[in-house]
């Protein structure tokens, strides 16, 4: 086996790298920035020494075709993407990578004769709660994107099934809600992993969000999207994450059982989206990586210290 990463120096895209290190599988890492903050944190010098770095623009097809050649590639997880900020401030960069990149890479591993992708969707492809009558979304809820990051996610939600029709492609694509965990560093909901981080070097630290939402440690995300990849189903599937509902101030006491002295304050601004995602389609037909939040806060906050201890990170 080896894996295409695409978005490979982002949050879940080194979280895929170091577990797919660990248990010694060939992957090439795909983005248009080399390596990066988050996968040195992740992973050992050793360790990178295993990963063949590629550095290129996924929106560019000759790139992405030129990448499938000269690489074994035999699996793929398709992460590369412009987050909601980018997407607000650059409408058609946002298109030409989430949407055209992504048709770069069914298009080019159809070519090379793969026959099924891993790739990131989002809950973003929903609405705000007011939007729907349910509280917890089934994978068949009607999208109602609010950003044009989420119509972007339809697109590729629809791009995956149309490789379906027109080429038996099958794929799995993932709604994760919430990431949080080390690597998780840009956007508004990263403020919940850097209040962890700021609770270890005994900085105050403000959220500047409120609200519930549903959290996934970004390391279950990455094995899920591993899962995925490696599980082909019989037709193209996109599948809500799970995880715990939780409030900021329920993540703030969770943080504060760790470090009793942690000052984190929050704002009130509340995200466009739904609160809670159901994940039984996921669970019928792969295994899902659900660690209890109370643990992976506690990881989070211990790998930051260790970081801190060998001077990776300076808060
Ligand atoms: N983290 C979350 O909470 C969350 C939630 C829902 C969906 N997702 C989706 O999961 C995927 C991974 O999320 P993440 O948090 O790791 O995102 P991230 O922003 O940390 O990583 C995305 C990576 O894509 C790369 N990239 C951007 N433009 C590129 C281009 N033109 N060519 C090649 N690479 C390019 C970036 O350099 C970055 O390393 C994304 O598709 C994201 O939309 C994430």
């Amino acid at each position: 086996m080896a894996m295409l990463v695409t978005g490979a120096a982002g949050c879940i895209g080194a979280w895929v790298l170091h577990h797919l290190v660990k248990r010694g599988e060939p992957v090439i890492a795909f983005d248009i920035v080399r390596a990066g903050h988050r996968i040195e944190q992740l992973l050992t010098i050793k360790e990178q020494q295993l990963v063949t770095f590629v550095q290129g623009d996924v929106s560019d097809f000759i790139t992405v075709k030129g990448l499938f050649e000269q690489h074994p590639i035999t699996h793929v997880i398709h992460l590369a993407a412009l987050p909601v900020p980018f997407c607000r401030a650059d409408p058609v960069r946002g298109a030409q990578v989430n949407v055209i990149g992504t048709v770069n890479v069914f298009e080019a591993a159809r070519r090379r004769d793969i026959k099924h992708i891993a790739y990131a969707s989002s809950v973003a492809v929903f609405g705000a709660p007011e939007d729907y009558k349910e509280t917890a979304l089934s994978d068949h809820a009607a999208a109602r994107p609010r950003t044009m990051y989420g119509a972007y996610k339809q697109a590729n939600e629809a791009t995956a099934r149309v490789y379906f029709y027109d080429h038996k492609m099958t794929s799995i694509g993932l709604r994760p809600h919430t990431a949080y965990g080390v690597g998780q560093d840009q956007g508004l909901p990263s403020d919940l992993t850097k209040a962890m981080m700021h609770a270890v070097a005994s900085k105050p630290y403000h959220i500047n969000f409120n609200g519930r939402l549903q959290l996934q440690l970004a390391s279950d995300v990455a094995l899920q999207f591993i899962e995925a990849a490696t599980h082909p189903l019989d037709q193209a599937y996109v599948f809500n994450m799970g995880g715990p509902v939780v409030s900021v101030d329920e993540v703030i006491t969770l943080i504060q059982r760790n470090r009793p002295q942690a000052k984190i304050t929050h704002g009130e601004t509340v995200r466009p989206y739904v609160e809670q995602l159901d994940d039984s389609g996921l669970r019928q037909h792969l295994k899902a990586y659900e660690t209890p939040l109370e643990v992976g806060v506690q990881q989070t906050m211990s790998l930051y210290a260790d970081l801190m201890q060998r001077g990776q990170i300076v808060v």
